[in-house]
């Protein structure tokens, strides 16, 4: 019996390893797709001279490891006056934060190239200079507590940002205007693949995924709001896996409302996430539910607050990171060995994500000066340039995510749910 049943987990798992094979293949081929012909964004082809952070207070979730503390580098390098690691292991944090230092001072080869031709007081004092603005960007970046797991966690640093950030209050609207509020720039980076107090192979009813990857952020962005001025911007990254995810909620009237169900009434296939459950892969399912909440709760955002900050939803690509150490079992090996063969390298992702934020910047910026030129020559003009930046974005470039995750009743379902989560 015993052994009949361990023949059984066997099969499974070969056809769970078929399973990761074919999504690590997937990614392999979008690496090639954005590689080839349709070649991501970087920030050094964006407009970078927009993307100017100076002035702007920055957090990012989960910096203490793969794209996070890249993207915390990168807005520190783009002039942010101060960049917050909010990180739940701050001893990780704090070495991250020496490495990026390390490898900041060790950039030797462009050093050379820069000093060739220079006298040798010349080149000293050039070596001087970029010795200070690595220590400079060191000392933006710093380390905070956040647990996103934790409401407690995620209002106390909420209340503490608020107060360091020069201000003192967190209310409960916008309504009160939000000029001489600072420029926040609030990057929901942190998540989980996989949480083993969720369990593993059942669809089960934890909700730790749930937590570190969509309520905690839902949470701390809804207590920042209040205190986000012009220019702002929260980035959620999110995931090409929100196509595979699957949601149904309960909603005020009684009713429920399922993402499949939109999806089919699209002429799409809907979610995996029934045959990735029963092939051991429940676990994946969670994640990709995880990233739809993430698409849903950036395109809602911008619904409810048509004048408050810039929201975009950003799938970096592939990464080679530690995420997939996350996955169960022995998944994380080969998830692991494919991730660093095939994958995209952390600050590729960063990348994308900082290109993404330039683009929407400039975005903002020509619809600020067309409003404020007083000889726009056409009403359609002027429309045409405030209309918002594209919501969703892969690998630096804007692409139109899943139809559940734009679906306007689905995502104020999933507000409600998140509200009544979060004791909002
Ligand atoms: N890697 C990919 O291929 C890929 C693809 C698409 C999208 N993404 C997205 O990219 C983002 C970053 O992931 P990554 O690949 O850089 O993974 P990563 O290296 O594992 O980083 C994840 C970060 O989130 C933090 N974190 C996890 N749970 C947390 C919690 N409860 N509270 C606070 N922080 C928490 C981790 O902290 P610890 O250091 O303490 O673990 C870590 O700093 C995620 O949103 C992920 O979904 C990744």
């Amino acid at each position: 019996m015993a052994s009949s049943s361990r023949a059984a987990g066997r099969t499974w798992d070969v056809v769970s390893l078929g399973t990761v094979a074919v999504l690590g293949v997937l990614g392999v081929r979008r690496r090639h797709a954005a590689d080839g012909a349709n070649p991501p964004l970087s920030p050094s082809t964006a407009d970078r001279d927009n993307f100017d952070l100076s002035g702007a207070q920055c957090i990012v979730t989960g910096a203490s490891s793969g794209i996070g503390a890249e993207v915390a580098w990168g807005l520190a390098r783009a002039g942010a006056d101060k960049v917050q690691m909010a990180c739940r292991d701050l001893g990780r944090c704090e070495r991250k934060r020496a490495d990026k230092l390390t490898q900041c001072l060790a950039a030797r080869p462009s050093d050379e190239a820069e000093v060739a031709g220079l006298s040798p007081a010349e080149a000293a004092s050039l070596r001087a200079k970029k010795r200070r603005k690595c220590a400079l960007l060191h000392q933006t970046c710093i380390c905070a507590h956040l647990e996103l797991t934790d409401p407690d966690s995620v209002r106390t640093f909420a209340g503490s940002f608020s107060g360091s950030s020069g201000s003192q209050r967190i209310s409960s609207s916008l309504s009160d205007g939000h000029l001489g509020l600072p420029r926040l720039v609030l990057v929901n980076n942190a998540a989980v693949i996989c949480d083993s107090r969720d369990g593993v192979d059942s669809a089960g009813s934890g909700n730790m995924v749930q937590w570190a990857n969509h309520f905690g952020h839902f949470l701390l962005t809804s207590l920042l709001l209040p205190i986000m001025g012009p220019g702002s911007c929260v980035i959620i990254v999110a995931c090409q896996s929100h196509r595979w995810g699957s949601l149904k909620i309960q909603r005020d009237a009684g009713d429920e409302i399922c993402s499949d169900a939109i999806e089919h009434s699209h002429g799409n296939m809907g979610s995996f996430s029934g045959p990735l459950s029963s092939l051991g892969l429940a676990w994946y399912a969670r994640y990709a539910r995880s990233k739809l909440c993430n698409v849903l709760f950036a395109a809602e955002l911008r619904k409810r607050y048509p004048d408050g900050p810039v929201c975009l939803a950003v799938s970096p690509g592939r990464m080679d990171t530690r995420l997939y150490e996350g996955a169960p079992g022995w998944f994380h090996r080969p998830l692991t060995l494919l991730a660093r063969a095939c994958f995209h390298t952390p600050d590729e992702g960063a990348a994308h994500i900082l290109a993404a934020m330039a683009e929407a910047e400039t975005g903002r910026r020509r619809s600020i000066a067309a409003a404020a030129a007083a000889d726009v020559s056409s009403k359609a003009s002027t429309e045409e340039e405030s209309s918002p930046p594209p919501l969703y974005w892969h690998c630096g470039r804007p692409q139109r995510p899943s139809a559940a995750s734009e679906d306007p009743l689905l995502g104020a379902a999933l507000w409600r749910a998140s509200e009544a989560a979060c004791k909002l």
